[in-house]
Order: C-alpha cells, then sequence, then structure tokens
C-alpha cells in the first residue's frame, strides 16, 4: 500500500482529507516542523498553557530565544473547576493578541480534555492561528480534523503510538492548505521545495515499520469497534476514579466529564509535590505493589495518573485503591 493510500486510511479515521495529513514520528516532531518554519518576528507572541506537554514548550523557548519573541503561559487553574476555567485561561492571554496559539487537546500529565471547539473558535475570533497538541487524542476521542479546521484550526498534531496502538515512533501532522504554505519538515531533506506531501514523506532514510503498521493498528480498533472502544476506556477510567477516590478519600483534579481515558487524583499523602517524591513514590509502587503508574508535581502537590484500556480491568484499579485504602 502505498503511503499516500496508508494516510488515507488514517485521514479518513481522524475526518480529514488526505491531502491534509503526512506522517512524522511523534507528535513533538509536527509541533516542531510548524513553529521552526514560521517566518517569525521579534517581539511576536505565542501562547502556550502553563501546563503544556513540557518537550512541546522546550520546541516554544527554542524559537523564542532565537527569534526574540515572547512566550506567554496561559494560566491552568488546577486543580480544574471545570471547562469555562481552561478557556477563560486561553481568552485572559489572548486579548493581549499572538501570533500563534497552541492547545492542548488532552493535557499531560493533567490528563484532562480541552473544549477544543470553545478555544479554536475563541482563537479564530482573535484573529491568532492555532497548533492543537493532540498527542493523547486519536483512539481516545473522536476526531473530526476537517470540521476543526473549519472552526479556526490551522495545524493538529497526533500520536499512533498512544490510543491507536501502533508501534511507537508514528505521529502524524495535520495541516489546512494556508497552513501547508511554506510548512516544511525539522528534518529537511530529499524533496525539499517539492511540497508538503513529497517533504515530509521523505525525512532522509528511516525505518517506515511503524507507519507501515498503522493500517492494521486501525483494523484492530475497528474490529473492536471504535465507538464502543472509546466508551469502554471512558467507562472504565471513570469507575476506577470512584473506586479510588473513595478508597484514598480525595477528590479528581477536575470534574470526571473532563476527563476521558485517563484520570488524576492526588496522591493521600502528607508530602509536598517534588519531582523527587514523584519518582520516589513511583519506584515504590512499582516495587512494593507491582503497580506501574505515573506520577507528577504539580502545584507543591503529588498526582497519580492512571489510565483505562481494554486488557485493564476493575480489579487493576481496586489493587492500586487498596495502597492507601
Ligand atoms: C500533550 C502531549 N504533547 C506531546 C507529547 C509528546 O509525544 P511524543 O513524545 O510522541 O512526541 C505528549 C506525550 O505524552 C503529550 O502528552
Amino acid at each position: 500500500m502505498s503511503c499516500r493510500r496508508r494516510c488515507g486510511r488514517l485521514a479518513g479515521f481522524v475526518g480529514a482529507v488526505p491531502q491534509r495529513l503526512t506522517f512524522v514520528d511523534n507528535a513533538t516532531a509536527g509541533a516542531n516542523a510548524v513553529l521552526r518554519s514560521l517566518r517569525w518576528r521579534a517581539g511576536e507572541r505565542i501562547v502556550i498553557a502553563d501546563h503544556a506537554y513540557p518537550g512541546v514548550k522546550n520546541a516554544v523557548r527554542f524559537v523564542a530565544e532565537r527569534f526574540g519573541l515572547e512566550l506567554v503561559e496561559a494560566r491552568v487553574p488546577w486543580p480544574l473547576p471545570g471547562p469555562e476555567a481552561l478557556v477563560e485561561a486561553f481568552a485572559a492571554t489572548l486579548a493581549g493578541g499572538a501570533r500563534l496559539a497552541i492547545v492542548d487537546h488532552v493535557f499531560a500529565p493533567l490528563a484532562v480534555v480541552s473544549p477544543i471547539e470553545e478555544i479554536v473558535r475563541l482563537c479564530r475570533a482573535r484573529g491568532v492561528p492555532v497548533l492543537v497538541d493532540g498527542a493523547h487524542a486519536p483512539g481516545m476521542l473522536p476526531l473530526e480534523l476537517d470540521a476543526l479546521a473549519e472552526q479556526g484550526m490551522d495545524w493538529y498534531v497526533g500520536n499512533c503510538h498512544k490510543w491507536l496502538c501502533a508501534p511507537k515512533g508514528c505521529g502524524f501532522l495535520y495541516a489546512t492548505p494556508a497552513g501547508q504554505r511554506d510548512l516544511h519538515p525539522t528534518v529537511v531533506s530529499n524533496f525539499y521545495g517539492e511540497g508538503y506531501e513529497q517533504e515530509f514523506a521523505w525525512p532522509g532514510t528511516h525505518d517506515p515499520s511503524a507507519r507501515l503498521a498503522v493500517t492494521a493498528a486501525l483494523e484492530f480498533i475497528e474490529a473492536l469497534d471504535v465507538d464502543c472502544y472509546q466508551s469502554e476506556l471512558v467507562g472504565q477510567a471513570r469507575a476506577a476514579a470512584d473506586i479510588v477516590a473513595d478508597a484514598w478519600r480525595v477528590a479528581p483534579g477536575a470534574p470526571l466529564g473532563m476527563y476521558a481515558a485517563m484520570v488524576t487524583l492526588p496522591l493521600p499523602v502528607e508530602e509536598a509535590g517534588t519531582e523527587e517524591a514523584a519518582r520516589r513514590w513511583r519506584k515504590r509502587l512499582l516495587d512494593e505493589h507491582r503497580i506501574e503508574v505515573p506520577l507528577f508535581a504539580v502545584n507543591g502537590r503529588l498526582w497519580l495518573r492512571f489510565s483505562a484500556q481494554v486488557y485493564n480491568d476493575l480489579s487493576d484499579y481496586e489493587a492500586l485503591a487498596r495502597v492507601f485504602g
């Protein structure tokens, strides 16, 4: 199957015309391509949430330092009272104008799902181009990227190696026709100047096996039934949140309706949230309880983020609940 047809298969899955989609190695590579292609002018502003993914934020810092730009953080309260608080955080920051806004579709590590359409519409109303970082979204959430572009989104990056179950090293970049103009991969190679499809299809000699496996990954998810797969993840995550939050007598970081397949809960320990404490507790859960789960320090507190998947069942979360239950 040709690269174009494989991309076309994925494009159908994410609600995009094939001409707007290209494979990249991962979401970080896609975000870098956008950030490093734009022709920046000193003093321009880039808006990104304070809790945005650190790798993407570093790419913003890189261009900001290089071109004399201003990195402006939308301050997202945590714990988060509701989706409107996220919209307000962006609205307050966008009021000062920006050359680019980067919006996380599913925040990591917070795990909450953004009211993405509302934020994209807000950006369009302010005349600000938008890159959506959807690293976690494909497979976890239904996606209609062309429809989102209609509302004002210019670029979207996503991973196939998370909730789509493809092998590591496969993501995609979506770009509208205007967003494709002057857009180049970070690794410029043989087909420079020959257009979006050609340039991104050949990032130099590479191992395409993860991209080749995307079709099989899509067939796997479709065999489970995409709607059933997604609602099973959400249902399991919420049931698990109830079990663990009850046992630990804690509340999730945001209303349960803001989560999809991942949930964040505060660790019920009297200990300041530091990176060191997060690493130590993560190791302790693994060594002493055989539980592998990410832990993060957010706003001075330790937070645990668990995920649901079809190979888990509630007994997995009951085991987690018993650690402090
Ligand atoms: C919001 C977000 N952006 C970007 C990334 C980076 O993904 P990758 O390392 O596959 O580029 C992640 C990874 O979890 C993420 O959650």
